[in-house]
């Protein structure tokens, strides 16, 4: 039996490029080789996103984000989070196996106490339960598939280890019962550089859509910084258009690209030059994510389906850990 790597993904927002490469790649190669689950990580995302209107927005064009760019249902299990109600009792469960000092330690919550004490404030101000309980509903997600590997970014390394941790505490008290989880950290990818040339990220708001339309794709890329030569003068040729430029196109590409860049080409010319390579590339995939848009109903019928393969699995480790803890007649 192939090994279970699992991975969710919170609808907050619009799938940049830096996702793209750094997180739904790398998973649709990994699944390749293990037995893959993907979902939509909804009841994670309460904590940002608090209209319903755009939690289904989000959840909706994300789940056909991931359809267009290769996830076959066939092949991975693809779902929403919320669908699987197993995950939210063993929430519970783990919660009782969890010190709350594991939960004090955590990034996330770390940060907000450290700006709030240096501000002054309470060192609570602004933090919900949510949040705070944030990454033992993580260990569910994990923990009830059995998971051997969670393909992360080095941002949720400390969530995959909590789960371990809860694991082993929970393994500790009731005896065998849950697989110890890894994360596994694409390192081969690297950081993909916004239009400033720092990280990609919405929080630097320097991202470049993955899906927008052809004219936002092409103004968006004439946003991108460059230096004041003009053309005819030499370039840097590791600047943050050659570097998405590699992205998109073969090694030989790339390589004529900074050389055109060294003897002179211009930051127009360039930026055309970009914008062709990028939609080419992205096109094929864009006509697939509007026909995923506007057919919600498909989309569903998809999620449901996998929601029911998931739960599956999901039934069987909740029922096991069950057993465990002594809430139901013990099976025979
Ligand atoms: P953002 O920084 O825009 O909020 P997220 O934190 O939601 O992005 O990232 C979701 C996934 O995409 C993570 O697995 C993360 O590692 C990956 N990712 C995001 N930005 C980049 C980037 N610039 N380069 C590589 N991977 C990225
Ligand atoms: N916490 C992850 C993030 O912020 C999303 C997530 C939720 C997740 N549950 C998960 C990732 C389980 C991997 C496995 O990106």
């Amino acid at each position: 039996m192939k090994e279970r790597v699992i991975t969710g993904v919170k609808p907050t927002g619009l799938v940049h490029i830096g996702n793209y490469f750094g997180a739904i790649k790398p998973t649709l190669e990994m699944s390749k080789s293990f037995e893959t689950l993907v979902f939509l990580a909804d009841y994670h995302a309460l904590n940002f996103i608090t209209s319903a209107k755009e939690l289904r927005e989000f959840s909706l064009r994300l789940a056909s984000t991931y359809l267009a760019c290769g996830l076959d249902p066939e092949k991975i299990v693809f779902f929403r989070q919320s669908d699987v109600p197993e995950t939210f009792e063993l929430n519970w469960i783990l919660s009782n196996v969890t010190p709350k000092g594991l939960m004090n330690r955590a990034h996330a919550y770390k940060a907000i106490v450290e700006a709030n004490e240096s501000e002054g404030q309470d060192r609570d101000h602004g933090v919900n339960m949510g949040l705070y309980n944030y990454p033992i509903l993580m260990a569910a997600d994990i923990l009830i598939y059995d998971t051997k590997y969670v393909p992360v970014g080095l941002d949720q390394k400390q969530h995959c280890e909590i789960a371990r941790d809860i694991a082993q505490y929970f393994n500790k008290r009731y005896g065998e019962t849950f697989m110890l989880p890894e994360a596994k950290i694409s390192e081969s990818v690297g950081t993909i550089v916004g239009l400033d040339g720092r990280k990609m990220s919405k929080s630097y708001n320097n991202t470049i859509e993955l899906f927008c339309d052809e004219k936002t794709l092409q103004k968006t890329i004439n946003k991108i910084v460059t230096d004041s030569r003009t053309p005819g003068e030499p370039k840097d040729a590791d600047c943050t258009l050659a570097k998405l430029y590699e992205l998109f196109a073969t090694k030989d590409e790339a390589q004529d690209f900074k050389e055109d860049l060294k003897s002179g080409l211009g930051w127009g010319e360039a930026k055309k030059m970009l914008f062709e390579k990028m939609n080419s590339f992205i096109k094929p995939m864009r006509e697939k994510y509007d026909y995923y848009v506007s057919n919600p109903d498909l989309v569903e019928k998809i999620l449901q389906a996998g929601a029911e393969k998931a739960r599956l699995i999901a039934r069987a480790t909740l029922n096991r850990a069950r057993q465990a803890v002594g809430v139901n007649k013990k099976e025979s």
